[in-house]
């Protein structure tokens, strides 16, 4: 099969791996791609977020099946026009996918089907939103209805926080339109898990859990990013947990989706808190997270073309989903800067001398024969063992040769 992927960074770089794997694929494509993504897929020159351009490319270059990666094309419906064009895609429609790309919408689900999630409220109007605040008072979540890169949110730890946040969402238009609606929620505590699972509409298989670093720097330090590590399985989420969660949260969630009319096909992301009151959502998105993918995909033995194929036709309890018992690390190797501004086309050198590793690109280009950071994340140094300890200590060791000038790392991946 003649397969395109959607997306340029880590997460498309291990996509495209698993799906090399497969015997099926005869043909891999990547939209955009990246440096190290050339290597095994041929890079095509279109945006993520160009719908009718990889809908016509697709068409014309008679794609059987694409892989949407990113959270923007499936919001815009990526997936339902290549379905109306006879293209088959793994993804979810439009109207599932506005299960991460609305906030609102989301809340509100989980409170009519009763999925655990902290307590909220969603305004429009600026003073309705701040006399809220100073009601409930502090620490308290501030969150953008809509898509903003992961940085729509807000935990302020005190009312003038909350409120400044609210601001500039609100007034100041700082993630456009998907500020003019905010969710205010309450604050939970407790050790955060990531639960990716593959959804066919009606079945779900969850994945290895795995747990994402957002902060830049050590100790959770620092601003949001959108991932500077990952490790998997999550120390945190035990079998009575994991029980629980599928109880409680990814079954009727599933169930939910589909009871509304919006049977979700793809991956589903549960980011979930395990608070003292049991485990809670704190946000689901449609897609694979990014960088957990890198560390879950790593451990993937299946094959993951047949298990995105049952995922689209609804044959997922009939597909077999199975992972290696073991570990495993991605480290994540950022331009100095990010996730503020920072400087492009920095040659990376030592990518030859990596041993016990894979690494998946982000940032990078390929420039005169040579690689360059072109992004924030730049790449992300994955190696596999049979404990975590052992993961962790050889996704370290792996990077060591790896040099660009500023790159910045967090030396505490797996161990916070
Ligand atoms: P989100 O984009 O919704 O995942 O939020 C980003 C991060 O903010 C999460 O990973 C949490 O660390 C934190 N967060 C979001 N909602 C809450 C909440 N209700 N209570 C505590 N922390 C939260
Ligand atoms: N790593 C978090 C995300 O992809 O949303």
């Amino acid at each position: 099969m003649k397969v395109l992927v959607i997306g340029g960074g880590g997460r498309e770089h291990a996509i495209c791996t698993a799906l090399k794997k497969s015997p099926k694929v005869t043909g891999l494509w990547c939209a955009p791609g990246n440096g190290g993504i050339a290597d095994i897929a041929t890079c095509v020159d279109l945006k993520a977020t160009d719908v009718e351009g990889v809908v016509a490319w697709a068409k014309e270059q008679a794609m059987d099946f694409v892989v949407v990666a990113p959270d923007d094309p499936l919001a815009l419906g990526m997936v339902d026009a290549l379905e109306e064009a006879g293209i088959p895609a793994f993804g979810p429609r439009k109207n599932a996918a506005i299960l991460e790309a609305s906030k609102d919408f989301s809340k509100s689900l989980m409170s009519k089907y009763h999925i655990p999630t902290a307590k909220y409220q969603t305004f429009t109007e600026l003073e309705k939103a701040l006399s809220y605040i100073r009601e409930q008072g502090a620490p308290i979540v501030v969150k953008a209805d809509g898509l903003a890169l992961g940085k729509g949110v807000v935990v302020a730890a005190t009312v003038e926080e909350a409120e400044t946040a609210v601001r500039e969402m609100m007034e100041d238009h700082k993630f456009g339109a998907s500020g003019s609606k905010v969710v205010i929620e309450e604050c939970m505590v407790g050790p955060e898990v990531t639960v990716l699972a593959f959804v066919d509409g009606e079945h779900l298989v969850p994945m290895p859990s795995s747990q994402d670093h957002k902060r830049a720097y050590d100790g959770n330090k620092g601003p949001n990013t959108g991932g500077m590590g990952a490790i998997s399985p999550s120390p945190n989420y035990t079998p009575a947990i994991a029980k629980r969660c599928m109880e409680e949260i990814f079954l009727p969630t599933v169930a939910a989706l589909k009871a509304e009319g919006r049977p979700f096909h793809g991956t589903l992301y549960f980011g979930l808190m395990l608070t003292s009151d049991g485990p809670k959502v704190v946000e689901y998105n449609a897609r694979f997270g990014d960088p957990e993918c890198q560390t879950v995909l790593s451990l993937l033995e299946s094959d993951l073309l047949e298990i995105m194929l049952a995922c689209h036709n609804g044959t997922l309890d009939k597909t077999e989903v199975r992972f290696k018992n073991a570990a495993a690390c991605c480290l994540v190797l950022a331009s100095g800067g990010y996730p503020g501004s920072y400087e492009k086309g920095k040659v990376i050198s030592g990518l030859d001398r990596v041993e016990n590793a894979i690494v998946y690109h982000a940032g990078t280009a390929k420039q005169d024969g040579r690689i360059v950071t072109s992004g924030g994340r730049v790449l992300g140094v994955t190696a596999v063992a049979p404990s975590l300890e052992e993961a962790i200590a050889a996704s370290y060791a792996a990077a060591k040769p790896i040099t660009f000038d500023k790159m910045q790392f967090r030396t505490d991946i797996g161990r916070v």
